[in-house]
């Protein structure tokens, strides 16, 4: 069956791709018809990734430039096109009150999750998208637009990443639309310190009743990476069971940032 979304044939990237949400629009972007490259740190998993997924990756991390010129290298060279980028790798360290930040690891998250989408789009864009178009989707996450304990690094780099899309929106437009999905809690590894201990508790303060799975975001990704959406740039589509208007459906403490004040409690 042909798919609706436009997507056969079509090159994309997704950063951060091995596991979670990244794999997820991978392989939603897979099943669409896309070819896909995948990346991350880990080159076992990469491997793995990519073979599962009948596309190629690259190892390395985000951070480095060197890294994100040979994605863009490859994929063109392999695929002879780059019509999709999913700005997915992201770090939610440093953790803790920011009066006890680190500079070395702040400037770190500010170049994981807001530098690294940049000149991904910057080498897309010379190698390929300012003659033929393309769409971006950038991963943010619905704390982006209010603040909670301890995640004021996280949160501050994504707030920048969401004004990032819009500013490259209004700049790349008409030949690149760029978005972002902003998910709420979802089940993964970088979230699994939040959702393990609490899930029931989390999820019978959100309005749709559950936490969030892989797939949910992934749907969302694609259809904005697709012609479906093709009249859609500098949105951001919240995927987030209610998360924000939990107000309005339940009286009881937010159950996520309890838990981020409970002592003890961080990533791992
Ligand atoms: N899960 C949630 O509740 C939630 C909520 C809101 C927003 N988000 C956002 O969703 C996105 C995906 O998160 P996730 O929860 O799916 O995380 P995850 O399950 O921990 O997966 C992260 C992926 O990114 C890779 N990665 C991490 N750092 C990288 C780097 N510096 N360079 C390249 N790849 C890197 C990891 O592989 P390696 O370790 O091998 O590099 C892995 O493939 C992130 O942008 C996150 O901020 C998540």
């Amino acid at each position: 069956m042909t798919s609706p979304y436009g997507l056969q044939g079509r090159a994309a990237v997704v950063t951060g791709a091995t596991r979670g949400i990244g794999h997820a629009v991978a392989r939603h972007l897979a099943d669409a018809g896309a070819l896909v490259c995948v990346t991350a740190r880990d080159a076992d998993e990469v491997r793995r990734a990519a073979t599962g997924l009948g596309g190629i990756g690259v190892p390395g991390s985000v951070a480095d430039p060197d890294h994100l010129r040979a994605v863009v290298e490859l994929t063109l060279h392999e695929f002879g096109r780059i019509d999709v980028l999913v700005n997915n790798a992201a770090t939610n360290l440093p953790y803790g009150p920011l009066m006890d930040v680190d500079p070395h690891a702040w400037r770190e998250a500010f170049t994981v999750n807001v530098e690294a989408p940049l000149r991904l789009v910057q080498c897309a864009w010379r190698a390929w998208m300012r003659d033929h178009g393309g769409a971006v989707v950038n991963i943010c996450t619905e704390g982006a637009t209010h603040v909670g304990p301890r995640i004021g690094a996280y949160g501050t780099t994504k707030a920048s990443l969401l004004h990032l899309t819009q500013q490259l929106a209004g700049e790349l437009a008409p030949k690149v639309r760029v978005n972002s999905v902003s998910p709420g809690l979802v089940r993964t590894e970088m979230a699994r310190f939040v959702w393990e201990p609490g899930e029931e508790e989390v999820a019978a303060g959100l309005p749709l009743g559950r936490i969030g799975e892989p797939e949910d975001v992934a749907r969302a990704v694609v259809w904005l990476a697709s012609d479906q959406a093709e009249w859609v740039t500098g949105a951001d589509l919240v995927v987030d069971g209610g998360t924000r208007v939990r107000a309005a459906h339940t009286a009881t403490a937010y159950a996520i940032h309890q838990h981020l004040r409970t002592p003890g409690t961080r990533p791992t």
